[in-house]
């Protein structure tokens, strides 16, 4: 399966088209789509790839579970008119004997991978495999997933890999609840509470109009994000220089205004960049 797809991929090639690729888990949601628009608007052939990847999943976590619908995803991929739709299964990704993780260093174990140790090195080498089968000119990520379009651009710039990484504004419900297939793991109140993440994000990226520092800015932030009942956990919340992913005590440029809050128990993550200007 990996070798027609690597052989169309080839053919594309040497006819001099570009492809543009989408790679994600599945249970595509507007966000996704988003994606396929814009690649379809940049590129001769659009290809996406469906992979529940179990190597970026921790123990405990919902690999198991992780949505799936194969059908839906299909009618919604169709419309679009996406050329091909790449779905491998685990033995062909990951074959007997397989060896081989990408470690991004240092970018991988902040923020998220402070509480998703291998949550990275399972991205990074899924996404090195599918870039290497479909030979995108450019792939596509959504910035609600701000440090994976981190590690990936370190990676492709470090592999010396021919791929232009393209980052996409995040897609959000009426409510700015950025959209994730995750989603629907949240119960009818947890949905309400969930609208407290945007809205912290949001109002502190106000802030930064007017006279402030990091520090009162991410003080006003857990203020929020605390004054929710239903957030039973704050893993980080804080303001960080989007090209290092660390903390800061004065603003730069741009900023990037991060947080990870469990909302009964169920994880969600939401960012926004933040230009200062003295
Ligand atoms: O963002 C995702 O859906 C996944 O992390 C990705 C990039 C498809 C790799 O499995």
């Amino acid at each position: 399966m990996p070798r027609v797809m690597q052989e169309t991929s080839k053919r594309y090639l040497h006819t001099g088209k570009t492809i543009g690729f989408v790679p994600t888990m599945g249970a595509l949601h507007e966000g996704h789509l988003s994606l396929i628009r814009r690649a379809k608007s940049e590129n001769d052939i659009v290809v996406a790839s469906i992979f529940v990847n179990p190597l970026q999943f921790g123990a405990g976590e919902d690999l198991d579970i992780y949505p799936r619908d194969l059908e839906k995803d299909l009618d919604k991929l169709r419309e679009l008119d996406t050329n091909i739709l790449f779905v491998p299964g685990d033995k062909i990704i990951y074959p007997e004997g397989f060896a081989t993780r990408i470690a991004v260093e240092r970018l991988s174990d902040r923020l998220c991978g402070r509480f998703r140790p291998d949550h990275f090195s399972g991205v990074a080498t899924v996404v090195c495999k599918l870039f290497n089968i479909v030979k995108p000119a450019r792939a596509y990520f959504g910035q609600k997933d701000f440090q994976q379009t981190v590690v990936i651009s370190r990676m492709v710039e470090d592999l010396n890999m021919d791929v232009e990484v393209v980052i996409c504004p995040t897609v959000r419900e009426s409510d700015g609840l950025a959209m994730s297939s995750r989603n629907v793991y949240l119960g009818a109140k947890e949905r309400l509470a969930a609208t407290v993440l945007y809205k912290a994000l949001s109002s502190c990226s106000q802030m930064m109009a007017g006279p402030s520092t990091p520090n009162e800015v991410k003080k006003k932030l857990l203020e929020m994000l605390s004054a929710e009942p239903l957030v039973s956990e704050i893993q980080y919340a804080g303001i960080y220089d989007p090209a290092t992913l660390l903390e800061i005590d004065e603003f730069k440029q741009r900023n990037l205004i991060a947080a990870a809050i469990k909302v009964g128990g169920v994880r969600l993550i939401d960012n926004v960049m933040a230009e200062y200007h003295k």
